[in-house]
């Protein structure tokens, strides 16, 4: 059974407080929060303030996915805001060590967000230090895009990395998730499913939710 995790990006942002509880009252065990800077990624989605409330409407785990370049100046700020889980892409930090060890220090799980055209080997030198990769299944910026089917490749060489070191690091899907592809997503060895547009479009995203967790 994997760890679902909502992405609040597909939520109505009219009635947040409402989804909010949805997601409270659903089996999913986190909240997947995307912040984008229209620099790293060529979208602006939320920030602090929106973070900030969301804590105070769930005690659940808040991962917050950072697609923004220099995420140094922001670590502190999330951390107050509520964030129980941070990650930053390795395509943004070239001192990706100093920037997860920053993320620990604050007492948050440290994850590392790759691309879809950044290999997993890239990670060899810093999973020992993490606690989450999270492997991007579309090109981030965006919601409701196409699974990118080489992704499961990718998370079979990454779980035979952490299987082969004996690390502690989950393995989060992030993009194109739904009840058709999560099956081989799964068997493949992910952990926790990010799932937007599968949950907050559907008629019923309690239910989408539930048959999520249930695979
Ligand atoms: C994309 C975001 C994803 C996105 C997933 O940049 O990181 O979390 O919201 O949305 P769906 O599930 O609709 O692909
Ligand atoms: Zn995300």
């Amino acid at each position: 059974m994997a760890i679902i995790a909502p992405s609040f990006l597909a939520s109505d942002f009219l009635r947040l407080g409402e989804e909010c509880k949805m997601v409270n009252e659903s089996e999913a065990e986190w909240f997947h929060l995307d912040v984008m800077d229209g620099r790293f990624v060529p979208n602006i989605s939320f920030g602090l303030p929106v973070v900030e409330q969301i804590r105070k409407a769930t005690s659940k785990v808040l991962d917050v996915h950072l697609m923004i370049v220099e995420p140094e100046k922001y670590t502190e700020a999330f951390k107050a805001a509520g964030a129980d889980r941070l990650s930053v892409h390795i395509e943004a930090c070239p001192h990706l060590h100093r920037n997860i060890q920053q993320i620990k220090q604050l007492g948050m799980k440290a994850g590392v967000a790759i691309n879809p055209h950044t290999p997993v080997s890239q990670l060899e030198d810093i999973i020992a230090d993490i606690d989450t990769v999270l492997i991007m299944s579309v090109n981030p910026g965006f919601g409701g895009q196409k699974f990118i089917p080489h992704t499961l490749h990718k998370i079979k060489q990454l779980k035979q990395m952490i299987t082969a070191g004996n690390h502690n690091v989950l393995i989060e899907i992030d993009g194109g998730v739904t009840s058709d592809n999560a099956a081989e997503i799964i068997a493949a060895g992910a952990d926790v499913l990010v799932a937007g547009s599968n949950v907050f479009k559907s008629s019923d995203p309690k239910k989408a939710i539930a048959d999520l967790a249930r695979i």
